[in-house]
């Protein structure tokens, strides 16, 4: 009599291996897709500059942008539709971006970074953009951000 050995047996939870992944709930393969696509970005960007416009808190990182901030919300909805992984409309227009060359204009220290980065970080929450994702594009955020800074404090 053979010995049925507990690996041999198919729990009735466990995912057959040879059995592919559902087709019609596939994981979005971009943050660019997780978040919502073209929409949801040119959303998220325009909170954050509205955000900029309307918090005292973030004065600064105000001053050191042009009036009207129209340009500059196309130029980072164009960069960001392309770091997260979908369509690259600022480097069709512009070339590589060379960021931190494009940003040596500007004064940039911890308080611009830190500015910029709150801000962000509020219009992710206030555009509804998943924790789970919001969490892992601060991150990313972050490491830009404070690469931009070319001042001491
Ligand atoms: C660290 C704090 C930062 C400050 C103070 C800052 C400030 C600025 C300013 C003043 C401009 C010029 C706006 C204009 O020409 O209309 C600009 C442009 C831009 N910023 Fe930032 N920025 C920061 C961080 C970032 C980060 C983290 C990103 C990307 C994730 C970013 C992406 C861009 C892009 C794509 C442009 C347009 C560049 C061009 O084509 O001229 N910036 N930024």
């Amino acid at each position: 009599m053979p010995v049925l050995r507990p690996e041999w047996v198919t729990m009735p939870d466990s995912p057959d291996p040879s059995v592919p992944p559902a087709a019609e709930d596939p994981a979005p393969a971009t943050p660019y897709e997780a978040i919502g696509g073209e929409t949801a970005v040119r959303a998220l960007v325009d909170r954050f500059y509205d955000l900029m416009d309307l918090e005292p808190g973030y004065r600064e990182l105000r001053d050191l942008h042009p009036t009207p901030m129209e340009g500059s919300r196309d130029k980072l909805f164009w960069f960001l539709c392309g770091w997260l992984g979908g369509p690259d409309r600022y480097v069709e227009r512009f070339g590589h971006p060379r960021l931190r060359a494009r940003h040596l204009p500007y004064s940039i220290g911890v308080r611009e970074r830190d500015q910029w980065m709150a801000c962000m970080t509020q219009a992710l929450a206030e555009t509804g953009v998943d924790p789970a994702l919001a969490t892992r594009l601060q991150a990313s955020f972050a490491n830009t951000a404070d690469w931009m800074r070319n001042r001491g404090a």
